[in-house]
């Protein structure tokens, strides 16, 4: 069997767009333009070109969109304020901390200054709480979007058996919760797997759906694969490429040519998950605007 090539940089061309419309509509019926504003500390050139991402997709979808840069010796002390008089302007219905943070930052005690309501990052802990309990308000950005992948394309994992692969607070332990939940799209038999688990192959052979959230290039091969599954790899990895001009190319944690071969779907990198992250911050956006109308 080969794969389906899963193009996530299409997919999420159609979700902003969907997200357009909805701002659009939020405009014409309740006069309200979805905000976020984005705080970027320090200049971190992978999170400087993150937050520049997001600003534009906000304006190309019709929302208002701001980004403070901060120096890099900001002080706790600086940051919480910010965030306590972001969280009291109307003009911003997500606020967005990036991370990572400098040292001298507690990352923790910031994502929990951040008013829940404007949460769009999903990463407060009434967030997680709420996904939890079965009744999210805001979904993290990565797990939401390898949903919607997995829906997109008919590979709805009700009734599936899902191997994820990583246990981190941003991707494995959210989707876990996500995939598990008694709602559609969901409904899933779910294995979380990680660095602790001693035959990491056994588990991922028996899925239906793979989800890769390791962090190591070709952490994921064929021979760990049954034929037929899908895979969706959220790894982001530089690896040494003499050929090209920046001495890197970026893959994921799956080795994707073999396991191309045997999987019935896979998402490729660059251009799987990584452009649904955005979209799925936009949507995010949106509902909170829409939230905040109706209140
Ligand atoms: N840094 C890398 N990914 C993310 C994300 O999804 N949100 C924030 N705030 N920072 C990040």
């Amino acid at each position: 069997m080969t794969a389906l090539r899963i193009d996530g940089k299409q997919m999420a061309i159609d979700i902003r767009a969907e997200v357009a419309e909805g701002v659009a509509r939020l405009k014409a019926d309740k006069n309200v333009t979805p905000g976020l504003v984005a705080v970027l500390v320090g200049d971190d050139p992978a999170s400087a070109v993150y937050v520049r991402n997001k600003g534009i997709a906000c304006e190309e979808a019709g929302m208002f969109s701001e980004t403070i840069n901060l120096p890099a010796d900001t002080t706790q002390k600086d940051l919480q304020e910010l965030v306590a008089n972001l969280n009291e302007d109307e003009r911003f219905h997500g606020v967005l901390v990036q991370l990572p943070l400098p040292p001298q930052i507690d990352e923790r005690t910031i994502i929990q200054s951040i008013n829940p309501n404007k949460d769009v990052d999903g990463m407060h802990p009434v967030s997680t709480g709420l996904l939890l309990e079965g009744n999210p308000r805001f979904l993290p950005a990565t797990p939401a979007g390898v949903q919607q992948m997995l829906i997109r394309t008919g590979n709805d994992p009700s009734g599936k058996h899902v191997v994820i692969v990583g246990r981190s607070n941003i991707v494995g332990k959210p989707l876990a919760a996500l995939l598990m939940q008694k709602n559609p799209g969901a409904n899933a038999t779910v294995t979380v797997v990680h660095t602790g688990t001693s035959n990491i192959g056994a588990y991922t052979l028996q899925a239906d759906i793979v989800i890769a959230a390791v962090g190591r290039a070709n952490a994921i091969t064929a021979d760990m694969v049954k034929e037929g599954a899908v895979v969706i790899d959220v790894g982001i990895n530089r690896v040494q490429d003499a050929t090209r001009k920046s001495g890197y190319r970026l893959v994921g944690d799956v080795a994707y040519e073999e396991v191309f071969e045997k999987a019935s779907a896979i998402t490729p990198v660059p251009g799987g998950v990584g452009p649904m992250t955005i979209a799925m911050l936009l949507q995010n956006t949106l509902r909170a605007a829409e939230y905040s109308a109706d209140a």
